[in-house]
């Protein structure tokens, strides 16, 4: 059995202030929640975020981190960074980094190398445009990307996140339908390259997730949760996502 896990993804919104108020209204909901929950601020905010988070069962995370271990890397931060610091999680492969930062899914691959070697937990997130499912290629596309993390089998605690770039910041959802299509992909994709680990990894969802679409997407089968943007600055809608799993 999978527990439910929603993560936020805060993208790079919040001041600091914000980001405590928001964490503080989000204390008594997590603790009350039987879904497991997470937060991945800006860099700058995860001391404070693992301040007010401490002993709450919140857990922290990084957006994104470097595929080397340490060195002249002006502007990056170490996966050992994150763990040393006290977080437990960190995103990577956003479409955003793919897409602005031209990062490629051997760029994931070898960041998710250089997670493995720390405590970090790795959601990897994984999807296709628009123009790729409107070809017919989303499986074939999705299936490369998780392709070239399987040098070796993945830990059953690895998150995948399915985040369809069309879903993503444009209030267009997959249908439960939809999602539950690919997720089904992806779990008997790993069933083939990770055997009976696939039954335990999980599997979120991401794109326009709301308190409304929360539920119905969260009921099916091979959805295991959530990777919520927009949805998860504002504490009530949040909330609602996390009681939604
Ligand atoms: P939105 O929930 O704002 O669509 O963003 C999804 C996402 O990219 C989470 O990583």
């Amino acid at each position: 059995m999978r527990q439910s896990l929603v993560v936020a993804n805060w993208k790079m919104h919040g001041s600091a202030a914000s980001a405590i108020a928001l964490l503080q209204e989000l204390l008594p909901v997590a603790a009350a929640a039987s879904a497991e929950v997470a937060v991945c601020p800006p860099f700058v905010h995860l001391p404070l975020a693992l301040q007010v988070t401490a002993d709450s069962g919140i857990g922290v995370g990084g957006q994104n981190c470097s595929e080397h271990e340490s060195g002249a890397y002006t502007g990056e931060v170490a996966a050992s960074m994150l763990a040393d610091l006290g977080c437990d999680w960190v995103i990577l492969g956003h479409s955003e980094r793919r897409q602005y930062f031209a990062e490629s899914s051997e760029l994931v691959a070898a960041k998710y190398s250089s997670v493995r070697a720390t405590g970090l937990t790795p959601i990897v997130c994984v999807g296709e445009t628009l123009q790729q499912r409107e070809q017919g290629k989303a499986q074939e596309v999705v299936a490369g990307q998780l392709q070239v993390l399987m040098d070796s089998p993945l830990s059953a605690s690895d998150v995948i996140a399915y985040e369809p770039v069309w879903a993503i910041g444009t209030g267009q959802t997959a249908s439960p339908g939809q999602a539950q299509e690919m997720h089904g992909f992806i779990r008997q994709f790993l069933r083939e390259h990770c055997g009976e680990t696939a039954e335990q990894i999980r599997i979120l969802y991401g794109g326009s997730v709301k308190a409304a679409n929360a539920a119905e997407l969260f009921g099916q089968e091979d959805i295991d949760g959530g990777l919520v943007g927009g949805a998860s600055l504002d504490a009530a809608e949040f909330a609602a996502v996390i009681n939604a799993a």
